[in-house]
């Protein structure tokens, strides 16, 4: 059987493997898929061993989103451009590095939310890795503009520099602006900061959204509870960053295995295993 798995550090709580059992039995093909546990400073020795064990492939969480590009031999252009990568695949003399929280974010807005981003102005907080891995790929899905706000602005602005090429291929406004000073409304929302997992709240005003716009935090779970009922208070639809994770392994798959899985199924069924 192949074998896969999710590298990090902390992993025990992971649902990687849990999702990727049930896309393996949807689609009928015989993997493994575990969970490592990798010290810090460990990750490239970890690749090495996981390979000499067989492995084909693996995911790659936090803390070493960053580490990841450095041990592919070949980039995607998504990676390239979020200069992390979440998804290695082991191929005969190369490695391959991709990076599927983007596509994964996107897939979920459009297909399980059911919001076209072409021609909407989106908002998204935050410009940290979370933030660089997506942004491509919002891009990519034709938005008018998307406006990064960021407690930090100059993350925002080198964010938007490093993404002009992109922004301008695909007809989309891109600017930087602090959390306090956002222009103007938005019809989506997504919060790539860490600032739930701190339990320090929204760091926009609600004034920002639209209303119905759609507010999603990249976190679920407990951690995205805050968020949520912020969204609610506000008019505005939330959402959890279940469905990315979901999109995210589902995008993997595919680049692993050569098929895309069910994904709205397995994120149904999560949903209600975590309820
Ligand atoms: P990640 O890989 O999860 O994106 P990161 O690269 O450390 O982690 O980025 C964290 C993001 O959350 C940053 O945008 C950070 O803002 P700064 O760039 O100004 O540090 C943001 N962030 C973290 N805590 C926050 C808070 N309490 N309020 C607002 N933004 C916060």
């Amino acid at each position: 059987m192949d074998l896969y798995c999710v590298m990090g550090n902390p992993v025990e709580h992971s649902k990687s493997p849990w999702i990727h059992a049930r896309f393996a039995e949807l689609t009928g093909q015989a993997l493994r898929y575990e969970k490592r546990l990798v010290p810090p400073g460990g990750f490239a020795q970890a690749v090495r061993a996981f390979r000499a064990e067989g492995g084909k492939g693996c995911n790659v969480t936090v803390p070493f989103k960053f580490d990841s590009p450095a041990i592919a031999t070949r980039l995607t252009p998504r990676a390239r451009l979020a200069q992390a990568s979440n998804t290695l695949r082991f191929d005969a003399g190369e490695v391959l590095g991709d990076n599927t929280d983007g596509i994964g974010l996107v897939c979920d807005i459009q297909r399980n939310a059911g919001i076209e981003l072409r021609g909407r102005d989106v908002l998204l907080v935050g410009a940290g890795g979370a933030a660089a891995g997506v942004l491509g790929p919002l891009l990519e899905a034709g938005p008018r503009r998307i406006v990064i706000a960021n407690r930090t602005v100059d993350k925002a602005q080198a964010l938007v520099r490093r993404h002009a090429a992109p922004a301008s291929e695909h007809g989309a406004e891109l600017a930087a602006c602090d959390l306090s000073q956002v222009p103007g409304r938005f019809d989506v929302l997504v919060n790539a900061t860490a600032a739930s997992m701190s339990g320090s709240g929204v760091p926009v005003a609600a004034s920002v959204l639209k209303p119905g716009a759609l507010a999603l935090d990249m976190m679920y779970g407990p951690a995205a509870q805050g968020f949520l009922a912020w969204a609610g208070e506000n008019g505005a639809a939330g959402r959890d960053g279940l469905g990315m994770l979901v999109e995210q392994a589902a995008e993997a798959f595919l680049v692993w295995r050569g098929v895309r899985p069910a994904s709205s199924q397995v994120l149904a069924e999560l949903r209600a295993t975590l309820a």
